[in-house]
């Protein structure tokens, strides 16, 4: 694999093994063909969005026969039954987050709320019905079957008041000071450069403005050879942060009451590598000053 520009990321394991996580225990058989980081995640996500689409199966890329080196939650296991139901079974199929960050973020009706790497929606269609017709919901990902998937969703379930933009978010699509809410689930592990993402968090909400992420960091520093395995980053592992630098990094660049709101196992020891079990899935909140 060739290295990374601007990265320390320098291989995929030639199986493409990776766990996925604590949530689930879908083991990869595939291989990745993409030789850099954004490819490779691209091409791994492009499949949870076309297996998502294809299955309709509510369980997240570890559901029907799916293999992935993802980072992979469930619909069944992060959502309750009621949000399930508010959205399709695409959106559930492709859901690969960590958490439920819509779930603990207070939608309020009217507001605009910003989903970084919003995969196949179910995050955007859930803050979608709390926002209402007077809200807007804006779903940024960087992946095109993600974001067909995401639209073709919003049709199924005739929501008006969301918008899927193709786009990275090291560089969101939408203008300074413009959303009440930035939320996002389990992304920002497979952006290298995440001071530049919390920089754009920042520059799109308004003065007073919250956001609530659901992300994977780690307690222990996880090991170098992890952190350049490409295979490792696309399932949200090689990109795992410092716990504790990832909160610095939140309150350095100027967000005020960080506060972290869930905090629990990402991974067992799937393994035998013990540092696995340092790995958290965590939910935080901040605001930009006022
Ligand atoms: C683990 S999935 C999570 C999807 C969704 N948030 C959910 O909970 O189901 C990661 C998503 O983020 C997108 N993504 C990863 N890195 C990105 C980046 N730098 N910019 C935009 N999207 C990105 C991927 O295409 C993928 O759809």
């Amino acid at each position: 694999m060739k290295p990374l520009e601007g990265t320390n990321v320098i291989a995929a394991k030639s199986d493409g093994s990776a766990g996925c996580g604590g949530n689930c225990n879908c083991a990869s058989s595939d291989s990745m063909e993409a030789t850099d980081l954004t490819g490779a995640i691209q091409e791994r996500y492009s499949k949870v969005a076309v297996r998502g689409a294809s299955s309709g199966s509510a369980d997240g890329c570890c559901g029907s026969g799916a293999s992935d080196s993802s980072c992979c939650g469930s619909s069944a296991t992060l959502y309750d039954q009621s949000q399930v139901d508010a959205i399709t079974p695409e959106a559930a199929g492709a859901s690969a987050g960590c958490g439920n960050p819509v779930g603990i973020s207070d939608v309020k009706p009217g507001e605009v709320v910003v989903d970084l790497g919003s995969g196949g929606g179910i995050d955007c269609f859930l803050a979608a019905k709390v926002a209402g017709s007077s809200g807007h919901v804006y779903g940024v990902d960087m992946t095109n079957e993600m974001v067909k998937l995401a639209r073709e969703n919003a049709e199924r379930l005739d929501a008006q008041n969301v918008t899927f933009l193709l786009g990275r978010i090291e560089a969101v699509p939408l203008p300074d000071s413009s959303a009440d809410l930035v939320i996002s689930n389990c992304v920002i592990a497979l952006a290298p450069d995440k001071q530049q993402v919390f920089d754009e968090i920042m520059r799109v909400l308004k003065p007073g403005g919250r956001f609530v992420v659901a992300d994977v960091v780690s307690t222990r520093e996880v090991p170098d050879d992890v952190k350049q395995d490409m295979a490792e980053w696309v399932a949200c592992i090689g990109g795992a942060d410092l716990q504790s630098r990832y909160i610095s990094r939140i309150a350095n660049t100027g967000f005020e009451n960080v506060e972290t709101l869930a905090d629990v196992a990402y991974s067992g020891d799937p393994d035998g590598d013990e540092w696995r079990s340092s790995l958290r899935s965590v939910t935080i909140r901040a605001f930009k000053p006022a």
